[in-house]
C-alpha cells in the first residue's frame, strides 16, 4: 500500500476513535441533582437502582403496580428523595398520568419486565401480547411520553433499557419472552437514531442471571436457562451489583454494557459465529422440538 494511503487510513481510524470517545464521554449524565424515572422499581433491579440513584444524589420516581411494595422502597430511601407512582406501565392512560406528574426527567430507566418462558402453544394465546406488555409496550409508552420533552429541554439526559441476554440470542422454549426482548432491543436502537443529534443518550444494560425475585415470579424460567449460559455466564449478580453497573453506565455515557464480563464474551462469539453458539444453546437446553410438538 502506498504510504500516503496508509496515512489517510490511519488518520481516518484515529479520527473515528476520537469521535467515538468524545461521544461517549460527552453523553454521560451525572446522577447528582438528576430526576430519575424507573419502571419496575417495586422489586429487584429497579428497586436497587432507585436506591443507588438516590444515594448518588438523584430524586427518583418509582413506577410499578404494587403500591405496598413501592411504599416500602420509598420508605427505605426517604420521602424527600423518592416518590412512588402506582402505574401499569403497559397502559397508555396510566403512563400519560404519570408523565404529567413527573414533568421532564433527566433519566428514564425502562426496567419493568415480566413473562414466563414458554413455547408458543404452552400458554393461552393472550400470553403473546402479555409478554410484549412489559418490557416492550411499557418502554415504548414511557419513551413516547418522556423522550420528546427530554430532547426539547436541551439538557443532557439518558434513556436506559434494562435488557436480558435473550434480547440478543434466542433461548429454546421461550418464544413470546424472547420476542418481547427483541422488541425492546429494537426500541433501544430506534431511540439511538431518533435521539442521535440531541442531548439524549439511548443506552442498554445487558445482565446475565440476577438473583432477584424474577425467577420465582415467572415460574419455570430458571429451568429453561441453557446449561451453557449457567456454565459460562458467571458470577450471578445481585440486584445491588446490577444497579451499580447501570448507574455507572448512565454517568459514563457508555451505549451498551454487559455484566458479568463473560456475557460480553458470549455476545462477541455470537456476533462472529452465530450458528455455533445457537447449536450449543440448543444442545444444552432442557427442552426440545419434541416438547414443542407435544405442547410441553
Ligand atoms: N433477573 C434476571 O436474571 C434478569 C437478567 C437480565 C435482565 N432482567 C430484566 O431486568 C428487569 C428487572 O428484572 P428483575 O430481575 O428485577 O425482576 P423482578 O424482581 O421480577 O422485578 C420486575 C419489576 O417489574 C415490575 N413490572 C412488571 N410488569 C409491570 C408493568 N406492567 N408495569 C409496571 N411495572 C411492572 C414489577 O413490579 P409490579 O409487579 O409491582 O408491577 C417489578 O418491580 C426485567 O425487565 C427483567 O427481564 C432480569
Amino acid at each position: 500500500m502506498a504510504p500516503s494511503r496508509a496515512r489517510l487510513y490511519c488518520g481516518a481510524a484515529a479520527g473515528y476513535v476520537c469521535y467515538a470517545l468524545y461521544r461517549r464521554w460527552s453523553r454521560g449524565v451525572p446522577l447528582r441533582g438528576a430526576t430519575v424515572v424507573i419502571s419496575g422499581a417495586s422489586a429487584g433491579i429497579g428497586a436497587a437502582l432507585a436506591k443507588e440513584c438516590a444515594k448518588r444524589g438523584s430524586k427518583v420516581y418509582l413506577l410499578a403496580r404494587n403500591q405496598e411494595a413501592l411504599d416500602k422502597v420509598v420508605a427505605e430511601i426517604g420521602q424527600e428523595n423518592a416518590v412512588a407512582l402506582r402505574c401499569d406501565c403497559s397502559d397508555a392512560a396510566q403512563v400519560a398520568k404519570v408523565a404529567e406528574a413527573v414533568g421532564v426527567p433527566t433519566v428514564l430507566v425502562n426496567n419493568a419486565g415480566a413473562g414466563a418462558w414458554r413455547f408458543l402453544n404452552e400458554a393461552p394465546a393472550s400470553d403473546v401480547s402479555f409478554c410484549l406488555g412489559a418490557p416492550y409496550v411499557a418502554a415504548a409508552l414511557l419513551s413516547r411520553e418522556f423522550a420528546p420533552k427530554m430532547i426539547r429541554s436541551g439538557k443532557k439526559a439518558s434513556i436506559l433499557a434494562v435488557q436480558s441476554p435473550a434480547g440478543l440470542l434466542a433461548v429454546p422454549g421461550a418464544a413470546s419472552y424472547v420476542c418481547a426482548r427483541w422488541a425492546l432491543r429494537g426500541l433501544y436502537e430506534s431511540l439511538v437514531q431518533d435521539c442521535y443529534s440531541s442531548s439524549v443518550n439511548s443506552q442498554m444494560a445487558v445482565f446475565g442471571e440476577v438473583s432477584s425475585e424474577y425467577f420465582s415470579t415467572n415460574a419455570g424460567a430458571a429451568d429453561r436457562l441453557p446449561k451453557i449460559a449457567k456454565w459460562l455466564v458467571k458470577p450471578i449478580l445481585t440486584p445491588e451489583a446490577a444497579a451499580v453497573v447501570a448507574a455507572d453506565q448512565i454517568e459514563s455515557g457508555r451505549a451498551v454494557v454487559f455484566a458479568p464480563f463473560m456475557l460480553r464474551v458470549v455476545a462477541c462469539l455470537n456476533h462472529v459465529c452465530a450458528p455455533a453458539v445457537r447449536a450449543l444453546v440448543v444442545a444444552t437446553s432442557s427442552v426440545s422440538s419434541a416438547d414443542f410438538a407435544r405442547g410441553a
